[in-house]
């Protein structure tokens, strides 16, 4: 496999740090920096990462540090500090806990690379997206969250198994917020280019959507300590592909928008060209009423989001 020297910065060791660092590494596509508060952690990962190297085939370099001085000229880095929810706990009990870790972060990795991409993982993702977009100063085309990739994920997976068919050739489109409102797009969903509604009832359609909706606490639910991680870990290598190598795929993908569907200075989750110089280019598709209905309902969540941060701004 050929080596790539670009340099992608993963903060937070966890869960998902971890396994987006090992399928960044893997896929041959960058160095990776991890970096994390707890001392030895990044270090220990990184390490046995790097002793599976020469198994996985790849000569990347993954290197464990929790100094940000290590991570000058990151081309990507992506966020996935702060706290994971537990059974019980929505993505919003995480607001200001995980503010204060992302501001940190933020302001700590984008001092030493200023020209980076920003991907935001941590949670509740529109509003640490927010929270990141404040902190870095970076324009919104750098400032990206990840939500719709993995959602979508979801509902391509449920779709594939309920039709048993190849989870490859269905495509799903889901809008909105990262959350229980988040607006799963039957219409524009394609199962090898027919659309959905032709080859599946209304009423299972629904239990479909619904089950992307709840896709994160049904894991949490099942792990009983900790969120997934699998599955956003993949959609992270995604983006992070599609940046690097400019690929200028067509994902979902929370930014912040100012004006495109009638939603201004609000972080949500739309279909966007991602390449090289991050967000390229909002694509705007046209919603029925009920739709737009959906879509500003799931802006409504996001915004009481955004004013719980700015009603306890420190
Ligand atoms: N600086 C750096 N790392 C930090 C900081 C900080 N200030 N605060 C916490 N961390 C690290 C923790 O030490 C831990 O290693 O973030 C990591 C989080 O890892 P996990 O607890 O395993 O959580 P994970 O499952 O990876 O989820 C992280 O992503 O999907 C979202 O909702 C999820 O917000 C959560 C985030």
């Amino acid at each position: 496999m050929p080596v790539c020297r670009r340099k992608v910065t993963v903060i937070g060791a966890g869960n998902v740090g971890a396994t987006a660092a090992q399928r960044i590494a893997e896929a041959g596509i960058a160095d990776v920096y991890l970096v994390d508060v707890v001392e030895g952690l990044p270090q220990g990962k990184a390490l046995d990462l790097l002793e599976a190297a020469p198994l996985q085939h790849h000569d990347q370099m993954i290197y464990g540090t929790n100094d940000y001085a290590d991570t000058t000229e990151s081309d990507v880095i992506v966020v996935t500090a702060g706290m994971a929810r537990q059974p019980g706990q929505t993505r919003d009990d995480l607001l200001l806990k995980n503010r204060a870790i992302v501001r940190d972060v933020v302001k700590k990795a984008t001092q030493y690379s200023p020209d980076a991409i920003l991907i935001l993982v941590t949670n509740p993702l529109d509003a640490m997206v927010h929270v990141a977009l404040e902190a870095s100063g970076f324009p919104r085309e750098r400032v990206i969250g990840m939500a719709g990739v993995l959602d979508s994920a979801r509902f391509r997976s449920f779709i594939a198994q309920d039709l048993g068919v190849s989870a490859s050739d269905v495509s799903a489109f889901v809008l909105g917020g990262h959350g229980d409102t988040m607006v799963p797009l039957p219409r524009y969903s394609t199962v090898g280019g027919i659309p959905l509604p032709e080859l599946m009832k209304p009423d299972r359609i629904e239990t479909l959507v619904q089950r992307t909706r709840n896709g994160g606490a049904e894991v949490v639910a099942l792990l009983k300590a900790g969120s997934a991680f699998y599955a956003p870990a993949s959609s992270v290598l995604h983006m992070v592909d599609s940046i690097l190598n400019d690929r200028k795929r067509v994902l979902p993908c929370a930014v912040l928008l100012r004006g495109e569907y009638k939603i201004d200075g609000l972080v949500m989750g739309v279909p966007i060209i991602l390449g090289a110089a991050g967000v390229e280019r909002i694509i705007e598709v046209s919603l029925t009423d009920s739709e737009l209905d959906a879509l500003h309902a799931s802006a409504g969540a996001v915004q009481s989001l955004v004013d719980t941060l700015e009603a306890t701004k420190g």
